[in-house]
């Protein structure tokens, strides 16, 4: 098509003025298909000419970053946020290349990973500007953080199920053995012997407690059946906090409420979801040991409910933010490392998302996002098989 047009330019004297109208409309009509193809994209598109002046940006660009649009603008004058200023400056002045680079933004509540590939624009072999294409990849990688955790967890809830039985068995048997023995010895040696009562007051506490383990275990694995009843989840928030008000006033850490009174009843198993709130609020506890401030607050996010924990606690390296969910991972000595593995379990069965974020030194936070819909579904099911058509 291009060249089409050359071609048309080359004659452009011999035509006459219906024939120059005609390629004018012509023309407007690609430069408008090519538009609405931009415009429809997933993909934000930025292009900037040789003096970094943003000469395009299609509409998915424009909704991630707000944007002043005017000609003879450079990139940086046009944004407004200042860090992706700073970034975008840095990079087009230093005429770099950029692949995949992933940065993280805030919009409207909500916050969204996006990858940045800024390349150099090249017309007929010549650098005229430059190129930037952004993806929204916030859905992909929560979709593959999902998919690793279920798949830790539907393999664990398979070797659960073998190895807990495994060593329950020999467990019982040795925890039998043991008393046998005690009784056998009391028997042959008539005297009392204070050291062999300790020794074996030891290996039967060892036997109780890799037992408890082992039940523990089974609990965060097993497969959960959830009983769904309408609820509301701020009451339910609540009634947890008062339960847990005492402990919190003593361990001089205050818990404040920000609950959306306008949000909807959702369908959740009471003492399930209790358990995963009680089990946050346990560990912001543990993430304060000289107290803090842990604020809950509730709202509707399009059709999520969403619960957000925020405590001012010692937070989680970068490096352990990636394991926390993992069985077993614990940085507590007391602690097993099962209780996000059970928050986790308990939301998914929710058909809910769990994801946090923090700061080492100033604090953590605990995104659940519940969905509302949910409801909708049931209601359709139940309609389906009362054969009653909408
Ligand atoms: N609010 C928080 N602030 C800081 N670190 C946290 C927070 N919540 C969890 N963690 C980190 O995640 C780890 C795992 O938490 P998880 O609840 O699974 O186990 P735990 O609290 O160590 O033990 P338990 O099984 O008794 O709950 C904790 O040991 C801690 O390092
Ligand atoms: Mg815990």
């Amino acid at each position: 098509m291009v060249n089409f047009y050359r071609r048309a330019l080359n004659k452009i004297d011999k035509l006459d003025a219906v024939q120059r109208k005609e390629l004018l409309v012509s023309a407007v009509g690609e430069i408008n298909l090519l538009e609405t193809v931009l415009d429809s994209m997933d993909v934000g598109v930025l292009v900037c000419d040789a003096k970094n002046n943003l000469v395009m940006a299609n509409k998915f660009a424009q909704r991630l970053f707000p944007m002043n649009l005017g000609e003879g603008v450079q990139l940086w004058e046009a944004l407004k946020d200042e860090e992706i200023v700073g970034f975008f400056k840095n990079i087009l002045l230093n005429r770099e290349k950029v692949n995949d680079y992933e940065i993280n933004i805030e919009q409207q509540d909500r916050k969204k990973l996006l990858s940045i590939n800024v390349v150099p624009l090249v017309q007929e072999k010549r650098i005229t500007g430059t190129l930037i294409y952004i993806e929204d990849i916030t859905e992909k990688r929560r979709g593959e953080a999902r998919l690793r955790r279920a798949e830790n967890l539907a393999s664990l809830t398979t070797l659960a199920a073998g190895v807990a039985h495994e060593i329950k068995n020999p467990l019982g048997s040795i925890s039998i053995h043991l008393q046998l023995l005690q009784k056998a010895f009391a028997k042959k040696i008539k005297t009392h012997d204070s050291k062999i009562e300790k020794y074996f007051n030891v290996l039967k506490e060892e036997v109780n407690r890799l037992n408890l383990i082992v039940v523990d275990f089974l609990f965060a694995v097993r497969p959960m059946t959830l009983d769904l009843r309408e609820g509301d989840i701020n009451k339910l928030i609540s009634q947890m906090i008062e339960f847990v008000r005492y402990e919190l006033e003593q361990a001089k850490i205050m818990c404040l409420l920000e609950l959306d009174e306008k949000l909807p009843g959702i369908l959740f198993d009471e003492r399930y979801m209790k358990q995963a709130l009680l089990n946050l609020v346990k560990n912001a506890q543990a993430a304060m040991p000289k107290g803090g401030i842990l604020t809950i607050a509730t709202k509707q996010v399009d059709n999520d409910i969403r619960i957000l924990f925020s405590d001012t606690g010692v937070g989680i390296s970068e490096e352990n933010l990636s394991k926390i969910f993992e069985p077993y991972f614990t940085t507590r000595e007391s602690g097993t490392g099962l209780g996000l593995t059970q928050v986790f379990k308990i939301i998914r069965e929710h058909k809910g998302e769990i994801s946090v974020s923090s700061k080492e030194g100033e604090g953590t936070d605990f995104e659940i996002l519940l969905p509302v819909l949910q409801k909708v579904v049931r209601m359709i099911e139940y309609n389906d098989k009362n054969e009653v058509k909408k």
